[in-house]
């Protein structure tokens, strides 16, 4: 079981703009069937977490449908409208017992944090974040929401082109 921050960024370093769009992202060209996929990846997900900006973005971008099936946690300290249906778990707790709660869920699986960076951060600053996965796209954003605005040191694993990406894959390296 690992716990996994997997996310596409700008070749700056942001995972939104300003504004919380993902257009920059969602115009490029992936192969779904490729190299470091989000398919393939999501298979291996027993449990997520997402900070509340991305919550929002996927309901507005979804048209308030969710499509995630396996347990989600949002950290938020806001009363969110979660879709019907959705096994979404509003939370303002501490991010090691959430995880420990997420564990359970996952039944053997691994857990994504989806983002944004800094709640990766959180999870990296409890000890633990254990891979981060990024699909860097050929833009630069200048500002934006940041990648994982932490001081970590990395081991890389893997890297792949898929299309127009540059994908990563590293292990965190606990001091
Ligand atoms: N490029 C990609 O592949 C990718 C992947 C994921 C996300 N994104 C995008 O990146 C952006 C990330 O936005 P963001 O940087 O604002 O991060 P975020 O983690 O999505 O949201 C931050 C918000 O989460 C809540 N939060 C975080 N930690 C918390 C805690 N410990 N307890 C309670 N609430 C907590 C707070 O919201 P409250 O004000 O509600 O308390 C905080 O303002 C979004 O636009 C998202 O769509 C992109």
């Amino acid at each position: 079981m690992a716990t996994h921050f997997y996310t596409a960024s700008s070749l700056d370093g942001f995972i939104a703009t300003e504004e919380h769009s993902l257009d920059w992202l969602l115009k490029q060209d992936i192969d779904q069937d490729g190299p470091m996929a989000y398919p393939a990846f999501e298979q291996t997900i027993g449990a997520l977490a997402m900070g509340a900006s991305t919550f929002e973005w996927v309901m507005r971008h979804e048209d308030g449908r969710w499509g995630y099936t396996q347990p989600t946690w949002v950290f938020t300290h806001r009363s969110l409208a979660v879709p019907e249906g959705a096994d979404v778990r509003l939370t303002s707790g501490d991010v090691a017992d959430v995880h420990a709660e997420m564990v359970t869920a996952a039944g053997g699986k691994d857990l994504w944090v989806v983002g944004g960076g800094g709640l990766a951060g959180q999870f990296a600053d409890a000890g633990l974040l254990d891979e981060v996965w990024v699909q860097y796209a050929p833009v630069t954003l200048g500002s934006g929401a940041p990648l994982l605005p932490r001081q970590l040191d990395l081991e890389l694993l893997d890297v792949a082109r898929n299309r127009n990406f540059l994908c990563g894959r590293y292990r965190v390296l606990r001091g």
